[in-house]
């Protein structure tokens, strides 16, 4: 940890999960608390059945306690009525099974909380982070920090954290038997302790380092696992089993290697405070003996003695534990309190809502990705609101940029140009509001793990399986469908593994369209299908798009030929603009792929 402040952010973040959880563990923490006193009467009453029961000593106990010795008829009228010592065990067992029982059953309560609370919190963040935070972090490493790091904080929480009350109350009221039962033999106990937790905190310090390196592994190597069933057809594709799993062996075996050595550190750290606590051990049980033989101690009183220094012990060595267990923690809640600290996407305080139908202008836009060179330069153009516009540009010229530019998937950075609608600059706008107007067919579309109608459904509630229909329809998707034995209810895998290239493009451009947008983006979106379904869907389009403004990226000039104006973007900047007819015998990159692809576009025509 690197500074108070951080520390003091962690902190706070541990008690935003607690919220619904304290009452929970607040009776757990009574429960514990019960337990360990109940563990505190037992070597009471064994001494007093040695010392005052069986060996006759006169007896001088706290006055509550020769009160109850005498009305339950004093120590002669046990030693006929051995019953009452085991009656009064039974009721101190009694109580321990009851606290314990209650301990868990609210400490599982509290976890369960805590883990829920956690996992929405970790969620609802994930959902608001920037696109670009998304592009920036591996989904793999996303997924352990949201899972294994969860159940690390959990378990220290409900399985340390609680017991911390109960350490305590063991040591408060071991050394306050101890210290009534014999001092000097106490001191003998208590010497070696500073010893034992000086040794337990430098471990601290050496560990945390080792769990932080085997937990960014770990995210490592689930990223490697993520990637595989992500990129599966390409592994399958390549026949790059071997490599990939050789891939994932390598680091295998270096997160195992680093987890043997973190296991040799534990077990190197384990087996030295145990000799400590031996040693400690021995030396009680010499001193209490010699003590014995010299009659400066009753046997009684030593049996007892031995009990609540076990007691004493344990949480010491527990404390032990309890470090380790704080140093795994510890990384846990780094990592997932850099979720939870990063940035949520914010609008702009001055922020309005716009009606987002007039024109579309870019004005001087310059941009690069963080820490890459600038991708646009200087890009001004206009889509006239109602009016198609095209785009054309080679592969990398930024033509994608552009519209994520547009949906504020990125940031523009003050003083980088303008990007604007009716007059209004889109950094004045609320990006729901954006967001809400623009209906964006991604290059590359994405089919969740649902039913069809599902997946072209989820852009409103309300829609119908007509409306859905209707959409699909427009988009030639609807005769595909129909042709599955499901129709509608057909589950597409999680990448849409049933569905075609071309049929998954359909499927996304049938989702805009339930939209109804003034704003439509069809990015690379008809680069999947022929060119006769191109053009059918084209003329469906067309009938959807009265009175929306249009913008449709293509490399196909057949595509882009009905468009009101084309915009030709080269390496980041505007080389060209005008009509198909302007564009086509200007002898500039848009007349020599008018050129190349004329044949095919003829035939597409036809
Ligand atoms: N998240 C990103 N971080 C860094 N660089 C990026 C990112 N996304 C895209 N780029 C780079 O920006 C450039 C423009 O990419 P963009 O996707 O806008 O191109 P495009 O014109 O849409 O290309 P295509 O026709 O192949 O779809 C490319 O060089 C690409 O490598
Ligand atoms: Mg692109």
């Amino acid at each position: 940890m690197k500074n108070k402040a951080e520390r003091k952010d962690r902190l706070k973040l541990i008690f935003f999960f607690l919220k619904g959880a304290k009452a929970f563990f607040a009776v757990s923490i009574l429960s514990a608390a019960v337990s360990a006193l109940a563990d505190m009467i037992s070597p009471q009453i064994i001494r007093m059945t040695i010392d005052n029961v069986i060996a006759q000593k006169p007896a001088s106990y706290a006055p509550v306690v020769m009160r109850l010795v005498n009305a339950l008829g004093g120590f002669a009228h046990f030693r006929t009525h051995i019953w009452i010592v085991a009656a009064a065990i039974m009721c101190v067992a009694l109580v321990k099974v009851i606290s314990q029982y209650t301990f868990r059953v609210y400490n599982t309560k509290g976890s369960e909380t805590l883990v829920k609370t956690m996992r929405d919190s970790l969620f609802g963040r994930i959902e608001r982070l920037p696109f670009s935070w998304h592009m920036k972090n591996k989904t793999g490493d996303i997924i352990q920090r949201c899972t294994s790091d969860i159940e690390t904080m959990r378990s220290f929480i409900s399985e340390q954290m609680t017991g911390i009350f109960r350490i305590l109350i063991m040591l408060v009221m071991s050394l306050i038997f101890m210290c009534s039962m014999n001092i000097w033999l106490t001191l003998v106990a208590v010497i070696p302790m500073p010893l034992i937790i000086w040794y337990s905190l430098r471990f601290h310090r050496t560990v945390h380092d080792e769990f932080q390196v085997c937990d960014e592994n770990e995210g490592k190597l689930s990223a490697m696992v993520q990637e595989n069933l992500t990129g599966v057809r390409v592994v399958r594709a390549f026949g790059r089993e071997k490599t990939e799993l050789d891939r994932f062996e390598k680091q295998n075996r270096y997160y195992t290697s680093l987890w043997v050595k973190v296991a040799g550190s534990l077990a190197g750290f384990w087996s030295t405070s145990d000799v400590l606590v031996g040693l400690q051990i021995l030396g009680i049980v010499v001193a209490g003996a010699l003590m014995c033989i010299h009659s400066n101690m009753q046997p009684g009183e030593y049996v007892s003695f031995i009990s609540y220094n076990g007691m004493l012990i344990w949480p010491i060595r527990q404390l032990g534990r309890m470090i380790s267990e704080l140093s795994k923690a510890s990384v846990s809640v780094e990592r997932v309190h850099y979720i939870m600290k990063s940035e949520e996407e914010k609008d702009a305080p001055d922020a309005v809502d716009a009606p987002m139908t007039g024109d579309i202008r870019f004005d001087n836009v310059t941009f690069a990705y963080e820490n890459c060179p600038e991708i646009l330069k200087n890009v001004s153009f206009t889509a006239e609101s109602g009016k198609t516009l095209g785009i054309l540009g080679g592969t990398g010229s930024g033509k994608s940029t552009l519209m994520f530019l547009l949906d504020k998937l990125y940031d523009l950075p003050e003083g980088n140009g303008t990007i604007s609608v009716g007059g209004t600059d889109i950094r004045r706008i609320r990006t729901q509001c954006v967001r809400s107007h623009i209906g964006m067919v991604l290059q590359e579309p994405f089919l969740f793990s649902r039913t069809i109608s599902e997946n072209i459904g989820i852009t409103n509630d309300g829609l119908t399986l007509s409306d859905i229909r209707e959409a699909a329809r427009d988009a030639c998707l609807d005769e595909a469908v129909t042709a599955f034995s499901q129709g509608y209810d057909t589950k597409v895998g999680e990448r849409g593994v049933t569905l075609s290239g071309g049929q998954k493009q359909r499927a996304a451009i049938a989702r805009m369209l339930t939209q109804k947008t003034p704003i439509m983006i069809l990015d690379d979106s008809l680069s999947a299908v022929d060119t006769q379904t191109d053009a059918k869907i084209r003329k469906a389009l067309e009938k959807h798009f009265g009175g929306s403004t249009v913008i449709i990226i293509s490399h196909r000039i057949t595509t882009l030929s009905r468009c009101d104006r084309i915009v030709v973007l080269d390496k980041g900047t505007v080389a060209e603009t005008g009509t198909h007819d302007e564009l086509k015998d200007a002898g500039g990159i848009y007349s020599l792929i008018y050129q190349s692809q004329s044949g095919l576009g003829e035939e597409a025509e036809a």
